[in-house]
């Protein structure tokens, strides 16, 4: 059943997403938290953070993250290893032993794949954080003619390249590859929220909540799933009050489709 619940502001949202880790949190004895990177939830771990300030302790908390660029080493200041510890490890109680985040230095790739797949098998996620690309990937499950199940390489398409080139100095310098968990490992977890923000999402949500299940937006694939929460504010659920609401490249985005 996919949920929505939609926000005036992303600062709401993110409150309704971190209520939710929060009771999560007190409720289960050893918590696991599925998380993402990427500008979406940069105020989700700032909240958690503040929670973590009044008393709140993640010493008995596990993440996962679902995905990691290949060739950034762990301390690049684009690697999402670096994000995670910078935006929330470092500032809170959790044992980095209980972080897990995909090798993207590992000698070999496929290798690195398999013992990430145990890790996720070996735990259940009680609740899954996603962003959405503006082209409707998640993780970095991009949309193509096939899409992988488990963790898996993964060569970025251009659209993300270019989305994601605002953290680096050139374009040249974005990893053209990435290790990701597939649709299948994400659509394990218990619940997911999958948190939407600004007009450039409206078309990525509102092809994800309504239309066919498709490849061509992996995003599609959480209708598959019992309990799914797309939050919003209402930049990114502009489309789904106005099916006319065209998706602001969706020309260039519908070319490579
Ligand atoms: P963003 O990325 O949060 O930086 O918009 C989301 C995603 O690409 O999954």
């Amino acid at each position: 059943m996919m949920k929505v619940r939609r926000f005036s502001t992303a600062a709401l949202a993110t409150v309704y997403v971190a209520a939710q880790i929060e009771s999560l949190m007190t409720r289960e004895a050893e918590p696991v938290l599925g998380l993402a990177t990427g500008s979406t939830p940069i105020n989700l771990y700032r909240q958690l953070v503040e929670f973590h300030h009044q008393g709140l302790s993640f010493s008995h908390v596990t993440t996962i993250n679902l995905d990691e660029y290949v060739g950034l080493a762990a301390d690049h200041p684009q690697s999402y290893r670096r994000f995670m510890d910078d935006h929330l490890f470092s500032q809170i109680d959790i044992p980095l032993a209980n972080t897990f985040v995909p090798n993207g230095m590992a000698p070999n790739l496929d290798r690195e794949c398999d013992r990430y797949d145990a890790i996720v098998n070996a735990h259940t996620i009680d609740l899954q954080i996603l962003g959405i690309g503006r082209n409707g990937h998640i993780g970095f499950n991009e949309p193509d003619i096939s899409l992988k199940t488990r963790t898996h390489v993964i060569d970025l398409t251009e659209d993300t390249i270019q989305a994601n080139a605002r953290f680096f100095s050139t374009e040249a310098e974005v990893p053209t590859r990435a290790i990701t968990m597939g649709i299948q490992s994400i659509l394990q977890a218990q619940s997911i929220f999958l948190m939407a923000f600004g007009r450039d999402k409206a078309w990525a949500v509102k092809r994800a909540l309504s239309g066919e299940v498709s490849t061509e937006v992996p995003a599609s694939f959480l209708q598959m799933h019992p309990n799914v929460t797309f939050v919003l504010d209402a930049e990114a659920a502009v489309a789904l009050d106005d099916p006319r609401t065209p998706y602001p490249d969706q020309e260039n985005l519908g070319s490579r489709l």
